[in-house]
C-alpha cells in the first residue's frame, strides 16, 4: 500500500528525464523520488511502439512493485507518445506524461501561433503533438521535426562540441526561414542542448521545455488527490540505471550540475 510519504517514480531512456526530475525536486523538495534511466536500451526514439510500450510497462511495474511509488512520471516524450494510455489502463496510481504539459507551456508563450516541435523519430511520427496542439487550438501552425542523433550526444555527455553544433545546423535547417516564435523541446534530452539549439535557430525563438509544466502538473495532482508528502524534511533521492551505474553518476552529475551520490543497478 502506498501512503503520502511513498516516493514518486520517474523514468526515461537515460539522462533526459533528469530535466523533469530536477523541476519536480525543486518544486516539491520534500517528496522522495526514484529515478530509472534505461541507459542500456537507449535510444528509444528509433524503436517500434510495441517495444517501447513493453519497456515502459516493465519499468512502471518495477517502480510500483519494488519501490512502492505513489505516482509515475513518464519523463520521456517517446514513451509518453506511445505508451501513456497503456500504462494508465494497466496501473491504478496516477501516471503523468510530458506531452500535454509541453503543449500547455508552448501555448502560453507563442504570440504568432506558429510554433515548432522537435523530438525523436517515434515521437514525431506518432502524431501525438499534432493531436494535442489541435485540441488546444485548431488554428495553431505547427512545424514538427524529428532530430535523430541528438539523444546520443547527450548520453555521451557532449552538449556543446563542434560535432553536435554541426548536427544541429543540419537538422534544424528547416526552421531557419520559418515564422515560428517558440520551439518546444519535445524530447527530455534536448534541454541539455538548449544553448546549441538556440545558437542555431536564433535567440528570438523561445525554447520551451516540458519540465517545469510537468512539475506543476505533478504538484497539482498531489494536492488534488491528497497525496502530498507529510514530511518536513528533504525527500530521499534514489537513482537507478540499467547501464553502467558509475558512468550514469559521472555523466548525470555533469549534466545536472548537482550531486548524484549513488546510482544503483536496475535490471529489466
Ligand atoms: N528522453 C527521451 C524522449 O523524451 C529520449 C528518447 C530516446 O531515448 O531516444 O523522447
Amino acid at each position: 500500500m502506498t501512503d503520502n510519504n511513498s516516493p514518486i517514480g520517474i523514468f526515461d531512456s537515460g539522462f533526459g528525464g533528469l530535466t523533469v526530475l530536477k523541476a519536480i525536486n525543486d518544486l516539491n523538495p520534500n517528496e522522495s523520488t526514484v529515478y530509472i534511466g534505461d541507459s542500456k536500451r537507449y535510444p528509444y526514439g528509433p524503436r517500434k511502439a510495441d517495444e517501447i510500450i513493453k519497456f515502459a510497462v516493465e519499468i512502471s511495474r518495477s517502480l510500483i512493485e519494488d519501490y512502492n511509488v505513489k505516482m509515475i512520471v513518464v519523463a520521456c516524450n517517446t514513451a509518453s507518445a506511445v505508451a501513456l494510455e497503456e500504462l494508465k489502463s494497466l496501473f491504478e496510481i496516477p501516471i503523468v506524461g510530458v506531452i500535454v504539459p509541453g503543449v500547455k507551456a508552448t501555448m502560453s508563450v507563442t504570440k504568432l501561433k506558429s510554433v515548432g516541435v522537435i523530438g525523436t523519430v517515434t515521437t514525431i511520427s506518432s502524431g501525438a503533438y499534432q493531436v494535442e496542439f489541435d485540441l488546444k487550438d485548431s488554428d495553431i501552425d505547427l512545424h514538427a521535426l524529428a532530430c535523430p542523433g541528438f539523444v546520443e550526444f547527450v548520453e555521451r555527455g557532449d552538449t556543446s562540441s563542434d560535432q553536435v553544433h554541426v548536427l544541429a545546423e543540419r537538422l534544424l535547417a528547416p526552421f531557419k526561414n520559418s515564422p515560428i516564435d517558440a520551439l518546444l523541446l519535445g524530447c527530455t534530452h534536448y534541454p541539455f542542448l538548449a544553448r546549441t539549439i538556440s545558437d542555431v535557430i536564433g535567440r528570438d525563438v523561445v525554447l520551451v521545455s516540458s519540465a517545469d509544466e510537468t512539475a506543476f502538473e505533478v504538484d497539482r495532482l498531489l494536492k488534488e488527490e491528497n497525496m502530498a508528502s507529510l514530511s518536513l524534511e528533504e525527500g530521499q533521492r534514489i537513482y537507478l540505471s540499467s547501464g553502467d551505474p558509475d558512468e550514469f553518476a559521472k555523466i548525470g552529475r555533469r549534466l545536472l550540475g548537482e550531486a548524484i551520490n549513488k546510482v544503483g543497478v536496475w535490471q529489466p
